[in-house]
Parts: structure tokens; C-alpha cells; sequence
């Protein structure tokens, strides 16, 4: 099913929340050089060493993903009844989803988990200064593990296309999942995840490649007139 038709019309930086605000406004400046960027191994995207260039991967892909996870947070919005609990953030990075969600469900705690240290740190310093929520939980920690936190709500924001082998196996997949997800990632990978996550049984409700318009700060930011999304939100049916 697609996502109705009220996508939001565009974002502009004066829509985000005052903590993305200002993580944007710091980050900003630095990634208008764009100067980092992925490599491909075997063909798959997005190698990145996280531990080395934390701070330089944030910086060209923070903003771009944080607005990619808000146009998924808006319209999950759509279709999950306001949960309450806790979500949890695999594969953090610097917490993007966490950040967008934050905005638009205020009463749901976050909890951060990513394998690298850099990256984690990285969250636990922008806490220090004010530009992440204070309130976000943050841990070191390597999917897939045993004994998974229980969340109302997992978060993947560019999770699954670093790790195949989790999504290519339907059980792990369905175990990373869990009753609720909202994931953005690469068209490829949202398809193949959705179509075993419909075979087994969840609502999917997604969007493929869709192009939101950004409004002029995010714009010279971002260096671009808008931004593809793909991503969706999962519920186990049964
Ligand atoms: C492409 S980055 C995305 C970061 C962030 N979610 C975003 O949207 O900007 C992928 C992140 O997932 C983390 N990661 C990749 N595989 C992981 C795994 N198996 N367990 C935990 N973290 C993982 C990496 O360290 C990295 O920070």
C-alpha cells in the first residue's frame, strides 16, 4: 500500500525542531563541501569505515538523511496511532531518525545503538552541548545480538543496506523487525524488504523514490532543490 496522498509539500530548516535546528546549523557549514562520500564493495553501497570518519560522514549525510527520516517520521504519522513506550535506533549513526521522530512523537523515549564507538561518542558529545536531547539512551552495540531491548518502535535508517546478510535472511529480518518498524534505506533494499516482510504477514506501507521539494535554507544546505525518499513502516499483523 502506498502511503495517501498528503506527503508533506516540501520541509524547510524553520520546520524542524529546535534541537535539529541547531545540529544542522552546527553541521552544516562544513558538509556544504560535500566532501565525503560512499564507495561501493561488490557491487553494495555505502562502505563507509564509521570509526576514522565519524565526524566527516555526519557532516555529508546528516542532514540529507535527518530530512529523509522526517518525511518518514510525517507520514508514519499517518499511519501508526500515536505510540507511546520507547523506540529503539539500530544503527544509529549520529541519530537522525531518533531526531526526527523526537519531533513529531514527543512522548516516546529513544534509545541509540550503533557498533561504533566513534559514532556513539559522537551522540554522547552532542548531548554535552545541547544539540541532541539529553533524553536519548546511547550504547555500543553490534546487530544482531541476543537479548534485543524491548521497543515499542525499531528505528533503521540506512541499517539494512550495510547489512545484507540480515536482510537476505528472512528469519533474521523478521527478528530485527520485530511487531513495528519504520525503515529508510535504498529503493533495493526497501523492495526486497518489503516483499518478504508482506509475505509473512505485516501491513506495508511505503513509498519509493519519491521526490519532496525542500524549501530554501535546506535547499542551499542540502545543495539540491529536493530529495528522493524511500522508506516504510512495518506492523506484524498477526
Ligand atoms: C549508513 S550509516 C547510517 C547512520 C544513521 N542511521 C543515518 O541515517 O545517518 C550506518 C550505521 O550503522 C552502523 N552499523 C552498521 N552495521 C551495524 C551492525 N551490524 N550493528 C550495529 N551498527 C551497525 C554503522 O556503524 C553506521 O553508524
Amino acid at each position: 500500500m502506498l502511503f495517501p496522498n498528503s506527503a508533506p509539500t516540501g520541509i524547510e530548516q524553520a520546520d524542524l525542531p529546535a534541537s535539529a535546528q541547531s545540529l544542522v546549523t552546527k553541521l552544516s557549514p562544513i558538509f556544504r563541501g560535500n566532501s565525503f562520500r560512499a564507495i561501493s564493495v561488490d557491487g553494495r553501497r555505502a562502505i563507509i569505515d564509521y570509526e576514522a570518519n565519524a565526524l566527516d560522514f555526519n557532516r555529508s549525510y546528516f542532514v540529507r538523511n535527518y530530512v529523509k527520516c522526517l518525511a518518514i517520521a510525517r507520514l508514519s504519522n499517518l499511519c501508526f496511532p500515536a505510540p507511546a513506550g520507547s523506540a529503539c535506533d539500530f544503527g544509529s549513526g549520529l541519530g537522525p531518525f531518533s531526531l526526527a521522530m523526537a519531533g513529531v512523537f514527543p512522548s516516546l523515549r529513544f534509545s541509540l545503538y550503533d557498533q561504533s564507538v566513534a559514532q556513539i561518542g559522537l551522540v554522547k558529545s552532542y548531548q554535552r552541548t545541547g544539540h541532541l536531547p539529553s533524553s536519548f539512551s546511547a550504547e555500543t552495540k553490534r546487530m544482531p545480538f541476543t537479548n534485543q531491548p524491548d521497543c515499542t518502535l525499531r528505528l533503521f535508517s540506512y541499517f539494512f543496506c550495510e547489512n545484507p546478510i540480515i536482510y537476505d535472511d528472512k528469519e533474521e529480518l523478521l527478528t530485527a523487525i520485530g511487531q513495528n518498524a519504520l525503515i529508510v534505506d535504498y529503493p533495493e533494499v526497501m523492495d526486497s524488504i518489503s516483499s518478504i516482510c508482506k509475505a509473512s504477514g505485516y501491513e506495508v506501507t511505503s513509498i519509493s523514490k519519491i521526490e519532496l521539494p525542500l524549501g530554501p535554507s535546506l535547499r542551499r544546505i542540502i545543495g539540491q532543490d529536493s530529495i528522493k525518499v524511500s522508506g516504510g513502516a512495518f506492523r506484524n499483523g498477526s
